[in-house]
């Protein structure tokens, strides 16, 4: 049986050359990488299977049950793949697999197994390299297989084998590469960005008092689900006072005409994420108390967008943020007293409990240090992050009922370039008169 080519295509050259890159940095190391294992969701149900994203950094493989080994110098081959081997009943049932001939064939690997052969293999793989680079502590089960693996081959001590000496964090040099994103991961993540930009739009069209959050979220998933894609997380769709729970996720409730309904939602696109948010008024028209905190965070959110260029540190925009929503609430009334003082004891946590944005890439929250020797990192051209700065007032004695229940957060997802930033998640809208003319169009759509 000859297995089938990858579907859909893609460049095996730019994995090759991921895996040259991390080898360079490996001196004296082997370096052992599983994919994500199978979750169980009940009885004989798995959730669906999605990869590790470093396994799939490595390799673009995407079956399960599937490790990569990485031996630079190593005579007969130095990227091993274990896989499953192939299996003409199984595949009736399951799916299509490469089996160790595909491994070859479509993903390059210079030597390939079936996955039954680990045990027996890895041992001696180990033998005489002083590092393994693997990610400890991420599946138990991969950790104890790895230990017993090190146990064998110091049983073999006294036939001359040498036992590696450390276990070496991958993270600490994979998760450097990855936080840079290449020309072919900004692509993905374009795409991944208009996606769900093109989601947001379609959930502001049909958007009406009336529809549960559920039916809005299904709209939403539905453009995700044609253009191949999944939601990079749990969609948070949330109405009037539920935008105050910041990881909303029941999507249950009526939306009623008066609120706001607030939207994070991403799509994943080969294991590449956005991560958006927008908030607008359910039935098209924003109020004026809406329309005052929905401008304070938009100003906040464009000084954020400002703060993330080359050589900025990655803490400015939060900083940035900040202020400009200090100065918001002390216009509104919701914050009394000295502007310094305010910011100096962080009172806008009262109604902005979370910091502004964070790493996006393959995964939503992606990997990569923040601050390199207790110092927040300078950005550089290829890193992408999220500007999400909000304000959620929930209800309180102390604060005007007319601000009741009012939560907004507006994200985008920002590339860093060399002259400034790409915002790649901008065909969604987030100017007043823009959310209100498409919902406009969309309210007339709904009565033809
Ligand atoms: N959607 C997750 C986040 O915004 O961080
Ligand atoms: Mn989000
Ligand atoms: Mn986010």
């Amino acid at each position: 049986m000859h297995p089938a080519p990858p579907h859909p295509p893609f460049d095996a050259s730019i994995h090759d050359n991921r895996r040259r890159e991390l080898m360079r940095c490996m001196r004296g190391g082997i370096a052992i990488i599983p994919t994500a294992p199978h979750r169980p969701r009940n009885g004989d149900v798995q959730f669906p299977f999605r990869p590790d994203s470093d396994f799939y950094y490595l390799t673009h493989f995407p079956e399960p049950e599937a490790v990569a080994v990485l031996a630079p110098g190593r005579e007969e081959g130095e990227f091993l793949l274990f896989c499953r081997e192939r299996d003409a009943e199984r595949e009736i049932w399951d799916g299509r697999r490469q089996g160790p001939d595909g491994a070859r064939e479509h993903y390059r690997a210079d030597q390939s197994f079936p996955i039954g052969e680990l045990d027996a293999r890895l041992p001696e793989l180990m033998e005489d390299r002083a590092k393994v680079f693997v990610n400890m502590g991420r599946y138990a089960d991969f950790d104890r297989k790895l230990i017993r693996w090190l146990g064998e081959v110091r049983a073999q001590r006294r036939s001359g084998a040498h036992a590696p000496e450390e276990f070496v964090d991958l993270g600490h040099t994979l998760h450097e590469m990855r936080v840079i994103k290449k020309p072919d991961e900004q692509k993905l993540m374009r795409k991944a960005a208009a996606v769900s930009a093109a989601a947001h739009r379609r959930a502001m069209r049909v958007c009406a008092p009336g529809m549960n959050e559920c039916e809005v979220q299904a709209e939403l998933e539905c453009e995700f689900g044609r253009a191949g894609g999944a939601p990079a997380y749990p969609s948070i769709v949330a109405g009037g006072g539920n935008a105050c729970i910041l990881h909303y996720t029941d999507n249950n409730h009526a939306l009623a005409g008066g609120d706001l309904l607030l939207i994070d939602a991403g799509a994943e696109i080969d294991c590449y994420a956005a991560d958006i948010t927008r908030t607008f008024p359910v039935n098209g028209k924003f109020s004026g108390e809406q329309r005052a905190v929905y401008e304070a965070v938009l100003a906040a959110q464009r000084a954020a967008v400002d703060a993330v260029r080359p050589d900025r540190a990655l803490g400015d925009y939060h900083a940035a943020a900040c202020e400009t929503l200090t100065d918001a609430l002390i216009d509104l009334g919701l914050l009394r007293g000295e502007r310094g003082e305010l910011l100096e004891r962080g009172a806008y946590r009262r109604f902005y409990m979370h910091r502004t944005g964070h790493w996006l890439g393959m995964d939503v929250h992606d990997v990569g240090d923040y601050k390199i020797d207790g110092k927040w990192r300078l950005l550089e051209p290829g890193m992408v992050v999220t500007v999400e700065p909000g304000l959620y007032i929930g209800a309180a004695e102390d604060i005007d009922a007319k601000w009741h229940g009012i939560g907004v957060r507006i994200e985008d997802d920002i590339l860093v370039t060399r002259n400034g930033n790409e915002n790649l998640s901008e065909g969604a809208p987030k100017e007043i008169s823009e959310i209100e003319s498409l919902m406009a169009e969309g309210a007339v759509g709904a009565r033809r």
